[in-house]
């Protein structure tokens, strides 16, 4: 018999609700990782003073200038160092000179694995219709969750390469699915969908092709489903996910999916928001620190410009605060970003004339 685990919400922290301060640790990280979450920290120190709380901000500097100075991807002590802390904060890790791409495998996929973030949240939120690049689509149809199952799949790097530089090279790289994995991401999210009133989950897999580890999935689903009669469950091959999230993306309320398909799906997601700039992330395990990120990455060509959109970092913090029980501040938060975008005080990306900073300022400004 299937155990109900405890990841029935996403408040995500050890963090008391009534709690009047917090511990957060920012890595800034690499390219516009380090533009947006100065904005993000801008908007939360300014939500902090507005309702009377307090934050406490150790920026860690892991990134690919401090590997490149140190040698260090992460210290040796470093997930144990964010153990410490109410919640995590990520710009983004991602730098062309490091071409083997290892320290954001240390510092971000380390950081899920390690804290068991099992629970990858991105809320596909359209705020306004002028942003969506779907014909005649609106915020009414554009409005659902997505949970990426976050420490297996095929990114636990369980595999080699075997004659590698040769003609004869040989790459395997396996994809983990655990019973544990798989269970507690599908029931977390129908554990969501019944706090939230929401009646629809539809869980996506390639069981047609991949019939060892999505056989799992689909077993799983089925027994979870039929423990939540009151809601309704779908299946849709990833690939046929992809096209009905375009051709009508209304119909979903709640998406469960793998690790590498939620990746993807995700991007697609944001583009119906107004592109990967808008898009918010909580890396959770409910109960343990959290860590939260906008979805997007280091867009390196964007970098040092001050043009990147900062709302994707700024919303996640907003998930972040939200998670840590501090749900005015995230609901303020939250207003002044749509204001922002009603107004039109945005980044370029999305039809505004705003740099990064004055983008964060307004936002800010708005939080009362
Ligand atoms: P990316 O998300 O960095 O950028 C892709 C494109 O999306 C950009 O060229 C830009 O047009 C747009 N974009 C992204 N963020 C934006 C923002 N805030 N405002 C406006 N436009 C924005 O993806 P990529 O180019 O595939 O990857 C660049 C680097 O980032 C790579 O090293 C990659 O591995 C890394 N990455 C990191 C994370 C993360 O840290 N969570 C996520 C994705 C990619
Ligand atoms: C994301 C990113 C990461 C992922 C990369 C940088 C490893 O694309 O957070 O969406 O694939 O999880
Ligand atoms: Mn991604």
């Amino acid at each position: 018999m299937l155990t109900p685990n405890s990841a029935s919400s996403n408040s995500a922290t050890p963090h008391s609700a009534t709690s009047n301060s917090a511990k957060i640790a920012v890595i800034a990280g690499d390219g516009i990782g380090k533009e947006v979450t100065a904005e993000a920290l801008k908007v939360v120190r300014r939500a902090a003073n507005v309702f009377g709380r307090s934050v406490e901000i150790e920026e860690l500097p892991w990134s690919a200038d401090y590997l490149l100075e140190t040698g260090i991807t992460i210290p040796a002590n470093g997930y144990d160092h964010l153990r410490t802390f109410d919640a995590v904060f990520i710009g983004a890790l991602g730098d062309p000179r490091i071409s083997d791409n290892r320290h954001a495998r240390d510092i971000l996929l380390g950081t899920r694995f390690e804290l068991d973030l099992y629970v990858n949240y991105r809320p596909v939120k359209l705020l306004d219709e002028r942003l969506c690049p779907l014909k005649g689509r609106g915020p009414k149809d554009v409005n659902f969750a997505v949970f990426r199952e976050n420490t297996e799949g095929l990114y636990v790097s369980i595999g080699g390469r075997f004659k590698a530089g040769t003609d004869d090279e040989v790459a395997i790289q396996e994809e983990l699915n655990t019973f544990k994995g798989v269970n507690r991401i599908i029931r977390h999210a129908f554990a969501f969908a019944q706090e939230h009133g929401l009646t629809k989950v539809c869980m996506a897999d390639k069981s047609n092709a991949m019939q060892q580890g999505h056989a799992l999935w689909q077993r799983v689903f089925k027994q979870v489903a039929s423990e939540y009669p009151a809601v309704q469950a779908t299946h849709y091959y990833i690939d046929a996910l992809a096209m009905y999230m375009v051709l009508d993306p209304g119909q979903f309320e709640v998406i469960v999916t793998n690790n590498l398909f939620g990746d993807i799906v995700t991007d697609l997601g944001a583009t119906f928001q107004g592109g990967l700039g808008m898009a918010a992330s909580g890396n959770l395990h409910p109960g343990k620190t959290s860590m939260f990120e906008p979805v997007h990455g280091s867009a390196p060509k964007f970098a040092g410009k001050n043009i990147a959109n900062p709302i994707g970092a700024i919303a996640s913090a907003a998930l972040m605060l939200e998670a840590m029980g501090w749900k005015q501040e995230g609901a303020a938060i939250d207003a002044a970003v749509l204001k922002a975008v009603r107004e039109n005080q945005v980044t370029t990306d999305i039809g505004g004339t705003l740099g990064t900073r004055e983008a964060g300022d307004y936002i800010g400004r708005e939080i009362r």
